[in-house]
């Protein structure tokens, strides 16, 4: 059995990509600081797979914990990276906080991966790289753009240091996959998404409206233009989502050495706006969501989608999941959660 290391496996894309991977086969093994996740997430891959993967309660940023678990878990082939901050909003205020986790933990990883045999990294990236496009769908070879929060510098730099890195001759492959939005939760209900206070992103927040944990959603801005006034995402299923790194890691570990560095962008292709998605939901759930229209949020981009056709193409992976049923599995997985 192939072995994967999969940092921040107990997060939210972590776990779902765990149970994927465990179920094409591979061995996993997973390090996580458990800064934003929750030991009982693998109680809830265990339930879905019958396998519970082997965990090492650790930071990425200490390289002394990473050589002893290269060194206790021998043979591990591929690594996939996710172990990071991702709030946009605390990384404007802790810069410094920001760099060090995010990049350090890189630069640890693609400092050992020669070390100890581990032939390539697949990293976790973000359609936040492109900020506010010119034009959309956006592909791959759209510019790079300046990023308006230290959390999208980190992912920036990051696939740079990567790039850079494998250009310099290092013996390592890699690809980036640039996620859209990430929503929804396992079918199963048993992962999930577990935001730590009060919810930045939409989803979450929405769901916890709709389970009376917060009084009312607000829609930031409806006077963009667009369609219907709000902002326009590329909302990806977090399952189809984790279903393309196992594809990229096998690709990855088939990969001739000369074409050792590829980037993919990961979305449905279609523009969903923010009030499109609450009618979604209430239209999947038959939950009513209390919301008002409220001023824009600063920084937020007017919009954005991906076009993934080389991933298609590619990767031969393309989003299955209908926007209701994403919507649906949401509930259903906040339900759970919800204290009663
Ligand atoms: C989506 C839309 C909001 C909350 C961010 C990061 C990105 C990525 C994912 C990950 C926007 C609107 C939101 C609310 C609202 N990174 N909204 N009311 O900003 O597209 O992307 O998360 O780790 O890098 O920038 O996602 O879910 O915050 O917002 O109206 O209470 O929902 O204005 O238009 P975003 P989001």
């Amino acid at each position: 059995m192939t072995k994967i290391l999969v940092t921040g496996g107990t997060g939210y894309i972590g776990s779902h990509t765990v149970v994927e991977l465990q179920e094409a086969g591979y061995e996993v093994v997973i390090i996580d600081n458990l800064s934003n996740s929750n030991i009982q997430v693998l109680d809830g891959i265990e339930h879905i797979t019958g396998i519970r993967p082997d965990f090492v309660e650790g930071d990425v940023t200490d390289i002394n914990t990473l050589r002893k678990l290269f060194t206790d878990y021998p043979g591990i082939k591929g690594i996939i990276h996710f172990a990071a901050s991702k709030a946009v909003n605390e990384s404007v205020k802790k810069p410094l906080l920001y760099y060090r986790n995010n990049i350090t933990s890189l630069l640890n990883l693609l400092e050992l991966m020669p070390e100890y045999d581990v032939a390539g990294i697949v990293f976790s990236s973000s359609c936040t790289v492109y900020g506010e496009p010119d034009q959309n769908p956006i592909d791959e070879t759209a510019p790079i753009k300046p990023s308006t929060s230290p959390y999208g510098k980190t992912k920036q730099i990051c696939e740079e240091i990567i790039t850079d890195t494998i250009y310099a001759g290092a013996p390592i492959k890699s690809i980036i996959l640039r996620y859209f939005n990430p929503v929804g939760a396992h079918p199963s209900a048993e992962i999930g998404e577990l935001p730590l206070g009060v919810p930045q992103n939409l989803i979450p927040y929405l769901t916890q409206t709709a389970a009376a944990i917060r009084d009312e959603l607000t829609i930031f801005g409806d006077d963009y233009n667009t369609p219907d006034g709000s902002c326009i995402r590329d909302f990806i299923d977090v399952v189809d989502l984790a279903k393309a790194h196992v594809i990229a890691m096998r690709r990855m570990l088939e990969m001739k050495d000369t074409d050792k560095l590829e980037i993919f962008n990961l979305g449905t292709g279609q523009g969903l706006s923010v009030l499109e998605l609450l009618e979604s939901f209430e239209r999947a759930t038959g939950v009513k969501v209390p919301h008002k229209i409220g001023p824009r949020r600063e920084g937020d981009i007017e919009k954005i989608w991906a076009d993934p056709s080389k991933a298609n193409r590619v990767l031969g992976w393309k989003t299955e999941v209908d926007i209701d049923d994403t919507m649906r599995n949401a509930w259903r997985w906040q339900q759970k959660i919800t204290p009663t």
